[in-house]
C-alpha cells in the first residue's frame, strides 16, 4: 500500500467522521437551539454584553422609570440620558412633534446633574443586572471631566458614552464633534479621567467625512463609537409662522434618518478598527440586521421606545429567534452569513 493509499483511506474515514460530526452539529444545533440556549452575547472592546441590543440616551430617561414594564434584565443594556456637571432645566414645551416617518425633539438636555443621578438613581439602578452606561456632556472640555471625576468614584457603571454633539462655548459654539482637532481634545482628557471604565464617543452625524471624525476619537482612545445622533431639523405652523416646538429647531429621531445612518455606520467602519454601535430609526429585527450587516457591533434603540416601551426587550427576543431559525449558535455566525448575502 503506497502513501496515497493510506492517505486516500484516512481521508476517506475523515470525511465519513466529518460527515457524521456535521449531522451531530446539526442535530445538536437544532436541539439546543429550540432549547433557547443561542449565545447573543457581544465584545465591545473589553465590555461583554449580554445581547446587542441598548436603549438609547434621552429615550429611556435614567431606566428606572421604564423598570415597571421593561425587564432591564433582558437588554444587553441602556445608556442613560445626558449627564452634565449642574442639573438643567431643559427647552421650553413643546419638546415633542412627530412628523412624516420621524421626531423631532427640542428636550435641551434637561437632567438632573451628575451628582443627583449618582446619589438618588445610581443606588436603585446598580441592583438590575445589565450594563448601563451614563452618556456624559458638556460645553467646555471641563465640564466632560468634572463629570466623568464624580462618576468615576460611583459603583455600578459599566461604562461611559461621550455627547460630543454640543457646542463648545470656548470656540464660539462650534460643536465639538463637528472637528477631528476638537473631537481629539475632548476625547484625550475624557480618556485620562475615564481610568476605570470603558469610554464611548457619541458621534454627530452632521459632519462631511464622518471616517476623519471617527479615526481622530479613536486615536484618543475611545474604546467604541456610537453612530449616531439626531439630525438638526425644523417643523413650523405656516399659519403663525412659529415652530412646532419650544425651540426653534430640533432633532430629527427615527425611521426616516434610518438610510443615511445606516450609510455613516459603514463608512465608519471603512475608517476605524474600534466597535461600532448603530442607531437611528431603529424598528424592526431587520433594521438591527442591517446595522449589524454594515459593521455594527450592537445597536441602540431610540424614538422605538416612545411607541413601544418594550421595543428593546422585544427585538432581543427577534434576535433570538432569528439565530433559531437559521439554526446559528453566535450573533457571529448570524452577521458572516448576512454578510455573505449582501
Ligand atoms: C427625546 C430624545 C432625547 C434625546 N436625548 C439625548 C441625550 O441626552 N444624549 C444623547 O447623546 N442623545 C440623545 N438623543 C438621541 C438618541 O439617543 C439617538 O441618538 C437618536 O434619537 C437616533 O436614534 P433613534 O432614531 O432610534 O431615535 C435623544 C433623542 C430623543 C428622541
Amino acid at each position: 500500500m503506497t502513501a496515497w493509499h493510506v492517505f486516500g483511506n484516512v481521508s476517506a474515514t475523515l470525511s465519513t467522521f466529518c460527515a457524521g460530526q456535521w449531522r451531530v452539529r446539526a442535530i445538536l444545533l437544532y436541539e439546543v437551539s429550540s432549547a433557547g440556549a443561542v449565545d447573543l452575547s457581544v465584545k465591545i472592546g473589553a465590555l461583554r454584553l449580554r445581547n446587542p441590543i441598548l436603549a438609547a440616551s434621552g429615550t429611556f430617561g435614567y431606566g428606572l422609570e421604564f423598570a415597571h414594564i421593561v425587564d432591564l434584565n433582558r437588554l444587553g443594556g441602556f445608556v442613560t440620558k445626558g449627564l452634565s456637571r449642574e442639573p438643567i432645566e431643559g427647552a421650553p414645551a413643546p419638546r415633542l412633534y412627530p412628523t412624516p416617518s420621524g421626531m423631532l425633539n427640542a428636550v435641551g438636555l434637561q437632567n438632573v446633574g451628575v451628582r443627583a443621578f449618582v446619589a438618588e438613581k445610581l443606588p436603585v439602578l446598580r441592583k438590575f443586572d445589565t450594563a448601563i452606561i451614563a452618556n456624559v456632556f458638556g460645553y467646555t472640555l471641563e465640564d466632560y471631566v468634572e463629570v466623568i471625576r464624580v462618576l468615576e468614584d460611583a459603583e455600578g457603571l459599566a461604562g461611559y458614552e461621550l455627547n460630543v454633539s454640543c457646542p463648545n462655548v470656548k470656540k464660539g459654539g462650534m460643536q465639538f464633534g463637528n472637528d477631528p482637532a476638537m473631537v481629539a481634545e475632548v476625547v484625550g482628557v475624557a480618556r485620562k479621567a475615564a481610568s476605570k471604565r470603558p469610554l464611548w464617543v457619541k458621534l454627530s452625524p452632521l459632519v462631511t467625512n464622518i471616517g476623519l471624525i471617527a479615526k481622530s476619537a479613536e486615536e484618543a482612545g475611545a474604546d467604541a463609537l456610537t453612530v449616531a445622533n439626531t439630525y438638526p431639523a425644523m417643523a413650523i405652523d405656516f399659519h403663525s409662522g412659529k415652530s412646532r416646538l419650544g425651540n426653534s429647531t430640533g432633532g430629527l429621531s427615527g425611521p426616516a434618518i434610518k438610510p443615511i445612518t445606516l450609510r455613516l455606520v459603514w463608512e465608519t467602519k471603512k475608517a476605524v478598527k474600534t466597535p461600532i454601535i448603530g442607531l437611528g430609526g431603529i424598528e424592526t429585527v431587520e433594521d438591527v440586521l442591517e446595522y449589524l450587516a454594515v459593521g455594527a457591533s450592537a445597536v441602540q434603540v431610540g424614538t422605538a421606545s416612545f411607541a413601544d416601551p418594550r421595543a428593546s426587550e422585544r427585538l432581543a427576543d427577534a434576535l433570538t429567534n432569528v439565530l433559531e431559525r437559521t439554526k446559528a449558535f453566535t450573533l457571529n455566525e448570524i452577521k458572516d452569513k448576512f454578510q455573505a448575502e449582501n
